[in-house]
């Protein structure tokens, strides 16, 4: 039984879709709501508990949906506001929860809020979004570069004045140093919440508050930003990226959020640092529920860096703390990595103590798919045309995708036409080894897919893989490649060993006879067995031991 005082998010699964990639009801090559209304008896059955839902407010879609024009209104490409009544409903109806994108970092600039503050200087809107003197007619008003690059400021011509966007130039940033940007903010929040939404992501939430009085970013050496520290473009961005007030911020924010507590809601951030700053967002339980930890994504798929990865996480996300376990979202590649890698990752990844976000498709196996710069459709890259592109795959191996197509093409459902997404033209090429990964082909035997749904099962019938204390091994210097880590409820009286072989080589098991083996990566459909003698090669097993 699930202890209970563990709130249900800190014991959640999240699966996350990007609604225009996952299925087409409608025959416009665009995925949405409809079609995902369609899907969710299959993520329901694959057993995730918690849908996060990349933005299908209304928008332009020049950002495809982080550039929100109405917060409040559905973007006519996904469906009607009926619709999105009824995917909460129907999720709910599952027994699932619903987990929306927040972006409240900025709007789109054809939002109504930003049509009327750039109108004149005198414009009773003005002040809800940050517009400052340049320094001379071409020269922007300090040296603040965006998150992706190239100055942050854009002038606009009709007033004289620029405006700050801390992401691409048409996401002006809203000013949350004006009570009123706050007080509207909080009351879409407020809205959602009221809807009978569980949860918010929160689009680049560190980057809501910078300096007030607008000094220049120290120089930097560092030429491009990682996971583990955004300063990069040679400026330490200490003026714009997790200023103190955000992290006050993330308490206000917390507070409206706690209005809503029939059902507990979550917010959790997308925001970038090393773990121990991360880690102030969520103040003493008081701040963001959750922080994404976006360190697993360059962590290579090794005993060593899984055991380096647990080590940090509980060092600085000890109890009542929760981490986040993360391999993939749609603006990282997806990463390449072969089949025993992928089970071993999922394995982790479900058994670890952390709450796990699954990116829509890691369940088959879906694949990067390269797509040229000059094909690209995705704002970043037509911004970055101009780079030859060896350098821009070159920087994807780094982690950082200049193109985000590549990791967003349609869901692979079966072998059939576009791989059964749409009936027309996709908005995205599918890639092209859907035939031999798909939904569908993977449904039986022992597929990666099982393998996902055997975990997920065997979370819900052994709780404390949610909720136990995790006591990580050290690893054992004859056995260097195996991962050995132990889940165990508060009482002691129940405790459950996972153990991962990164190795080509077997390796000798020694336990009790009390022991059952309950999942292996090699037959996730098998069930429960008597305890083996060796691990096999890249084989991971979870093993249940009765005291
Ligand atoms: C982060 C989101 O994940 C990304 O997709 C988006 O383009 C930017 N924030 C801007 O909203």
């Amino acid at each position: 039984m699930p202890e209970p005082s563990v709130p249900w998010w800190k014991r959640t699964t999240v699966y996350q879709i990007y609604p225009r990639s996952f299925y087409d009801s409608n025959g416009d090559g665009i995925g949405d709501l409809q079609g995902i209304i369609e899907k969710l008896d299959y993520v329901k059955e694959l057993g995730f508990e918690t849908i996060w839902f990349s933005p299908f407010t209304m928008s332009p879609q020049a950002d495809f949906g982080y550039d929100i024009s109405d917060y409040l209104s559905i973007a006519p490409e996904y469906g009607t506001m009926e619709e999105c009544e009824r995917l909460i409903e129907e999720v709910h109806a599952r027994d699932m929860r619903i987990v929306l994108d927040m972006v409240l970092n900025h709007t789109s600039d054809q939002h109504p809020w930003f049509q009327e503050s750039r109108s004149s200087r005198d414009n009773p809107r003005r002040d809800w979004y940050i517009w400052r003197d340049g320094r001379g007619p071409r020269t922007p008003p300090n040296n603040w570069k965006a998150m992706i690059g190239g100055s942050g400021w854009h002038k606009d011509d009709a007033t004289e004045q620029w405006y700050w966007a801390t992401f691409l130039p048409f996401q002006p940033d809203l000013n949350y140093r004006n009570p009123d940007v706050k007080e509207a903010m909080f009351g879409i929040v407020r809205h959602w919440l009221k809807q009978g939404v569980d949860g918010f992501r929160l689009d680049i939430f560190n980057a809501i508050y910078k300096d007030a009085s607008f000094q220049n970013n120290p120089f930097s050496r560092r030429p491009l930003p990682s996971e583990e520290n955004p300063d990069g473009f040679f400026q330490k961005n200490e003026n714009t990226i997790n200023h103190p007030d955000t992290f006050a911020f993330a308490k206000e924010l917390r507070q409206v959020v706690d209005e809503f507590d029939d059902p507990e809601r979550f917010v959790v951030g997308e925001v970038f640092g090393s773990t121990e700053d991360v880690r102030r967002y969520c103040g003493d339980q008081d701040g963001l529920h959750m922080v994404f930890l976006f360190k697993s994504l360059q962590t290579p798929c090794t005993a060593k860096g899984y055991s380096a990865l647990i080590q940090d996480y509980e060092r600085h996300f000890p109890e009542p703390a929760i981490p986040t376990l993360v391999f993939g979202n749609h603006d990282r590649p997806r990463r390449s990595k072969t089949e025993a890698q992928a089970r071993l990752q999922a394995t982790f990844q479900l058994t670890a103590r952390g709450v796990p976000f699954v990116y829509y498709g890691e369940e088959i196996g879906m694949q990067h798919r390269p797509i040229p710069l000059a094909q690209a459709k995705d704002p970043i890259a037509t911004q970055y045309r101009w780079v030859p592109q060896w350098v821009a795959n070159w920087i994807t191996r780094k982690g950082i995708l200049l193109n985000r197509d590549e990791c967003r093409t349609p869901m692979q459902w079966d072998s059939s036409q576009n791989a059964g997404f749409s009936v027309e033209t996709p908005w995205l090429p599918v890639h092209e080894d859907f035939p031999n990964r798909n939904v569908q082909q993977q449904e039986k035997g022992n597929s990666l897919l099982n393998c996902y749904k055997a975990l997920l099962k065997l979370l819900k019938e052994h709780p404390v893989l949610q909720y136990g204390a995790m006591e990580w091994k050290p690893i054992n210097k004859e056995h260097p490649k195996v991962l050995h880590f132990v889940r165990t409820s508060a009482d002691r009286m129940q405790s459950i060993d996972v153990m991962l072989n990164f190795g080509k080589h077997a390796v000798p098991l020694a336990h009790a006879s009390k022991t059952r083996i309950l999942f292996s990566t090699l037959a996730p459909e098998q069930g429960t067995v008597d305890a083996p003698k060796q691990l096999a090669p890249f084989e991971g097993i979870v093993l249940y031991v009765s005291h």
